[in-house]
């Protein structure tokens, strides 16, 4: 009976078939169960040579099924794995992904470029005193480009001005319409020679296509001995071929004014139609566009810094990052900069 139950158990070809052997043998109906049953009628020496017997049986048994089940499983789960296939190569579900708006690319590019010329990065607060913003840039209270800075004050500078307790240097009174300022924080902040330059926000009460009332400006500023136009020209060019990533590109230098430089030279950059659109480029130019205002730095603005102006010179640009990005990337309207329409930023984003 043994080997009988044990080849069939051996045999069962799948875990139902094992569950009717277990049943058969050790059910309450079960062939071995029966055997138990006789165990309580025997004489205690039938007992003692049929018990060990009959238990070892049932032992012998179970452990049969135990073994076999064991391994029908192992099986089972074996052809599952062989029949269920997982490719892992398979692209994961794209999770909605954000992009770099194009003036923080634009920012970004900028400080690379800048970096390679040795220039750091500076940074200034955009909520500025009159001084830092206007007076140390020799823009004097009644000076005509304050007007034209279309500035938006803060109402506790006013408010300390009217009660007499508003100091140049420290009353924050207005958002900065430039980022000059920041020129005069690093002048004061650190020694010469300097190199740097400032990308930041900049305010002014305008608006239609082409202005909004915050927009982007970098600054650069270059203190050092001995700093000719010659250094501001070739700084430029070489900015200007690396943002614009073309060689053939032609700067056209125009005498201009600017309170805080002397002499100042307003920049304009080459362009070429191409089907009807501007593009900056081209040895031969179609056009020019003013990209940028500049100059050497006015001795009064390095006196206004602590700075003797025999011995340290230097030069400054400033530059809209917004009309940069709309040359480069081909948009022609600086509105949709700060609406943030998804559909604008899918369109002109950078992924990251
Ligand atoms: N701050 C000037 C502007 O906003 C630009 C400028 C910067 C000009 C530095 C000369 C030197 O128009």
């Amino acid at each position: 009976m043994r080997e009988h139950m044990l080849t069939a158990i051996a045999a069962a070809s799948g875990l139902d078939a094992l569950e009717a052997c277990r049943v058969e043998a050790l059910g309450k109906q079960g062939t071995i169960t029966a055997l138990l049953k006789t165990l309580g009628k025997m004489t205690p020496d039938e007992r003692l040579v049929q018990g060990p017997i009959i238990q070892g049986l049932r032992e012998a048994v179970a452990n049969g099924i135990a073994q076999r089940k064991a391994t029908l499983e192992r099986a089972a789960l074996d052809a599952r794995l062989a029949s269920e296939t997982l490719d892992m190569t398979l692209p994961a579900d794209a999770a909605p992904a954000g992009t770099i708006h194009p003036v923080s690319q634009v920012m970004d590019e900028l400080a690379e470029i800048f970096a390679d010329l040795g220039f750091a990065v500076a940074t200034g607060p955009e909520i500025e005193t009159d001084w830092h913003n206007f007076s140390a840039l020799n823009i004097p209270e009644t000076h005509p480009a304050r007007a034209m800075h279309d500035t938006f004050y803060i109402q506790q500078g006013i408010d300390a001005k009217a009660a007499g307790t508003a100091d140049e240097k420290t009353t924050f009174s207005l958002l900065r319409t430039h980022t000059s300022p920041v020129q005069i924080r690093t002048m004061l902040s650190q020694k010469p020679p300097i190199r740097i330059i400032a990308p930041g926000r900049t305010y002014r009460s305008d608006s239609d296509a082409t202005h909004t009332p915050m927009f982007h400006q970098v600054e650069g500023l270059v203190i050092d001995k001995g700093i000719t136009l010659g250094h501001l020209k070739w700084t430029l060019e070489t900015f200007v071929k690396a943002f614009f990533e073309r060689d053939d590109i032609v700067l056209r230098m125009r005498p201009s004014y600017f309170p805080f430089t002397e002499p100042s030279v307003e920049i304009d950059v080459g362009y070429t139609l191409v089907k009807g659109k501007r593009v900056v480029g081209g040895a031969e130019p179609d056009g020019w566009l003013e990209i940028l205002g500049s100059g050497m730095v006015h001795r009064k603005v390095i006196e206004a810094c602590g700075l003797d102006p025999d011995e340290w010179q230097g030069f400054a640009f400033g530059c809209g990052i917004d009309r940069l990005a709309m040359l480069k990337y081909g948009m022609d309207d600086l509105r949709p900069f700060f609406d943030g329409d998804i559909r604008w930023l899918k369109h002109y984003g950078f992924s990251s």
